[in-house]
């Protein structure tokens, strides 16, 4: 049974292509996200509506905040620093294997400030893609293989858990984390997508540890409790929506990333706010972002 629906409504009309990839910053108070094809970083300040653009001129796929000021960035083939102030980037680490048709996709901090992010092939065919993670001293680990489009993630409050999608798998799984060592095991599926319902995309958990997916295709976002059950649903006036963050001085503002590159120039016009970011405020309130400590 769903609980609850709500709607969500554009924040910035960003004209992404495929946006992703939202952090909130409870720092500065302001929301950044990624259009992975543009090369771009976004910073878009809720209270007064100011946004930047930083042009990364590489593909990118995720932003972390550190714990020095600026954003780690997992850009095509590695990772980056991106000097908020100055907007200039910095290569910090290559992938230990050849990646000349992939892309890094979705990332994340997890609770001891390890940065991990995903690849996919460009084509998505099956398999290509792998899971890797950059520890605080440069190291680049590489943790899962055989990953068809590496994407949500996220971390439960104790640190004992980790969430994972490889979108095509129609799965949100769980496995077993180690915070000390940065390791995880015991991989096992939480929640399972119809695939009418949309591809599971980025994800989120939330302070009351329930897990919202964004449906790539599916124009929504959903909740789910930690038994796996469908909680809530937040409808969308566009039908891919990419992933989820809790943000705003109380943390309870949802902001939906959304992409355009999917759909026809027909589909375009049905759908003029395809690649902006949305919000609604359906009650819980999120968890402040890990930051990677280096
Ligand atoms: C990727 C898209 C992909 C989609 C599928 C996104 O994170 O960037 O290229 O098609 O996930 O869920
Ligand atoms: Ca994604």
């Amino acid at each position: 049974m769903i609980a609850s629906t709500f709607e969500a409504s554009l924040a910035l009309d960003a004209q992404a292509e495929l946006g992703e990839g939202p952090l909130w910053d409870d720092d500065a108070g302001c929301l950044y996200f990624v259009d992975i094809l543009a090369g771009r970083v976004h910073r878009f300040d809720p209270r007064s509506g100011a946004a930047r653009t930083y042009e990364v001129r590489r593909l990118v796929g995720a932003v972390a905040a550190t714990d020095r000021g600026d954003l780690v960035l997992a850009v095509r083939d590695g990772f980056a620093r991106l000097d908020v102030e100055t907007g200039a980037v910095q290569d910090l680490a290559r992938l230990p294997s050849d990646a000349s048709d992939l892309r890094m996709n979705d990332g994340k901090c997890d609770p001891a400030g390890r940065f991990w992010a995903g690849t996919m092939a460009l084509d998505e065919r099956a398999g290509a893609g792998a899971l890797y993670r950059l520890d605080p001293d440069g190291v680049v680990s590489t943790i899962l293989s055989s990953v068809t489009i590496s994407n949500g993630l996220d971390w439960s409050a104790d640190g004992r858990r980790m969430f994972f999608i490889d979108s095509p798998t129609q799965r949100i799984d769980v496995f077993d984390f180690d915070p000390a060592r940065g390791t995880i095991a015991n991989r096992r599926p939480f929640v399972q997508i119809a695939p009418d319902a949309g591809m599971p995309d980025g994800l989120t958990v939330d302070a009351e540890e329930h897990v919202w997916v964004s449906l790539w295709g599916g124009g929504a976002v959903h909740r789910y409790r930690p038994d796996g059950s469908l909680d809530a649903a937040v409808g969308l006036p566009v039908a891919f929506p990419t992933s989820c963050v809790f943000g705003g001085a109380d943390m309870r503002d949802l902001y939906i990333t959304t992409a355009a590159v999917r759909l026809s120039r027909e589909e375009r016009a049905r759908q003029p706010a395809a690649g902006g970011v949305f919000r609604c405020r359906p009650g819980p309130a999120g968890r402040r972002a890990n930051r990677f400590k280096g």
